[in-house]
């Protein structure tokens, strides 16, 4: 069997992530989550009060900023080291979800990475989720697939998740910074969420998570053995 790139484009919390690593662990490819890239960005920027809309701050601040990821056996999946810290839990923080479509609009933002995603799909045997994974970082992908749910069951999802983490959390928050971002990430000048022409449409607002993996492990068998 051949090993391809899988891309996994898709809004805000419609299960991307979940997909993605499940397909990895079947497969045995790796998982690179490509949102955690932009969120630990996010994160320098605030944390160096970088201004990212001066595209001169942006492009020094850059220079700093060293991406790597570290295998953790308890979750399975990566975690994202921010030169060589692992953030994992802070670039989940409401914080820094608030900005993270706004930088991640920055056009050198977006040069940065997207190079550093192109080079970790050198080997292939490859997942990668994101916005515009299968338009910009790999055109040429061999399974693009576009994952989208009912916005409602996108709230009600994310809520839970994220209210488990911070009780404090309301339902109208988790609504708006979910459309925020959405509006954010579709409307941009560049690589705009959109989906690849040669995208193929999962829905899985009612799938089970195991009926969408084996919709999607179906779709990368045909394409591995093709
Ligand atoms: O997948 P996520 O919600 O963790 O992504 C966080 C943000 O990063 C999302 O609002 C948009 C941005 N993003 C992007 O612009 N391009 C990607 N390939 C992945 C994420």
């Amino acid at each position: 069997m051949k090993k391809i790139i899988i891309t996994l484009d898709g809004f805000s919390s419609c299960g991307k992530s979940t997909l993605a690593k499940q397909l990895a662990r079947k497969l045995n490819y790796v998982f690179i989550d490509s949102g955690a890239m932009y969120r630990a960005i996010t994160l320098y920027f605030m944390r160096n009060h970088i201004n990212w809309n001066n595209n001169d701050e942006v492009q020094v601040a850059l220079k700093d900023i060293n991406l790597d990821f570290d295998y953790n056996d308890l979750t399975g999946s990566s975690d994202m080291l921010l030169n060589d810290e692992n953030v994992e839990l802070l670039i989940r923080d409401m914080l820094v979800s608030e900005h993270v479509s706004e930088v991640a609009a920055n056009q050198y933002v977006r040069e940065f990475g997207v190079a550093q995603q192109q080079k970790l799909g050198t080997r292939k045997g490859i997942v990668m989720d994101g916005r515009d994974i299968g338009t910009t970082v790999f055109p040429n992908a061999e399974l693009k697939i576009f994952v989208t749910a009912d916005p409602a069951v996108r709230v009600e999802r994310r809520f839970k998740e994220m209210f488990e983490k911070n009780p404090q959390i309301t339902i109208e928050e988790v609504k708006d910074n979910l459309e925020m971002r959405d509006y954010l990430d579709s409307n941009r000048e560049f690589s705009p969420l959109k989906k690849a022409e040669d995208a193929i449409v999962l829905d899985n607002s009612n799938l089970t998570r195991e009926e969408q993996l084996n919709i999607a492990l179906e779709w990368a068998n045909q394409k591995m053995v093709g």
